[in-house]
């Protein structure tokens, strides 16, 4: 063996480490956040480069990074695609250049689904489900509800809806009297709330916000304290995700439920990403993470729980 031959060797061993586009949303809540910090984590773990693109929200940003992942020639792409529809073109794109690409945290709309490898998400549909169905036992089946959507176009955004109204369709008494959209922020769910309220007799005809993430609940909360009455009270708060600030207001009585996202989107997409490109394992279609509702009553250890982990 020469030299070289070993110079070669170790060439090709480093070329093997495999390299992984991240084409992410941005950091428009604190999920979003633990989502990036979580992926890094496992790139790190399974010995994966992972370069990271911020979108900033904007898809003509996302497939700028995916156009740009194809062209480093990555091993594979994840892409947490900000809205449903659009993906068809670029999605072609990375599979003519033989680039597997799996979906984070939101679902797509197309009639192609080999344009994809794998999707990571929750069932959004059951959280929307699960928070409705827990609003409708706290307020004994009668409530009128402001809604505060996600961004616009967004499978999370679409899914929580649409659950979140079949689980109150069998209560006539539960309404959702206003819905606009906050856009998942915390700023956004603040504004939004506070027009609400000012709509509803400074917030005493609202008995409750679902609000489809827990950036935009906290936003919420903020308005309903400045309006001067008691969020958790006066207005329930429900949201979705299971970030450290929604347990702590929960455990202070401020937010009466929230159903918890998995930040680990990246973690079982490296995993299957591995197992496709060692030895041609082809993964499930749909690697779903599970969805789990939390309430005020054991709030306090969830916080202290999972603090560390954002
Ligand atoms: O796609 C997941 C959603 O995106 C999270 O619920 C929300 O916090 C984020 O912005």
């Amino acid at each position: 063996v020469t030299a070289l031959g070993i110079m070669a060797a170790a060439g090709t061993a480093q070329a093997a480490e495999m390299v992984v586009g991240f084409a992410q949303v941005g950091s428009e809540s604190g999920w979003r956040a633990a989502e990036t910090k979580t992926a890094k984590l496992r790139a790190h773990q399974d010995k994966v480069n992972l370069r990271i693109s911020d979108a900033q929200q904007k898809q003509e940003n996302e497939i700028k990074a995916i156009r740009s992942f194809v062209a480093q020639g990555v091993d594979g792409i994840l892409l947490a695609p900000v809205v449903a529809t659009g993906w068809d073109s670029v999605l072609r794109e990375a599979r003519d250049a033989k680039v597997p690409v799996f979906l984070l945290d939101r679902q797509i709309d197309t009639s192609d689904p080999t344009l994809y490898t794998a999707a990571v998400t929750s069932d959004t549909v059951l959280e929307g489900h699960m928070i409705g169905d827990h609003l409708a036992k706290l307020t004994n089946n009668k409530c009128r509800i402001v809604e505060l959507q996600g961004t616009v176009g967004s499978s999370p955004a679409i899914n929580r809806k649409k659950g979140f109204e079949e689980a109150i369709a069998a209560h006539p008494d539960m309404k959702i009297v206003r819905s606009q959209s906050g856009d998942f922020t915390r700023s956004g769910g603040k504004t939004v709330m506070e027009s609400f309220i000012k709509a509803e007799d400074g917030g005493k005809n609202i008995c409750a916000v679902f609000a489809h993430n827990d950036d935009m609940g906290i936003g919420a909360i903020q308005a309903i304290k400045e309006a001067g009455l008691k969020p958790g009270k006066d207005i329930l708060v429900v949201s979705i995700d299971g970030v450290p600030d929604m347990f702590k207001a929960m455990a202070n009585g401020e937010a009466n439920g929230t159903v918890e996202l998995s930040p680990d989107m990246a973690g079982p997409a490296l995993k299957a990403l591995i197992a496709l490109k060692s030895n041609g394992t082809e993964p499930q279609k749909w690697i779903k993470t599970p969805s789990t509702l939390y309430t005020p009553a054991t709030a306090a250890a969830e916080y202290k729980r999972r603090a560390p982990l954002y």
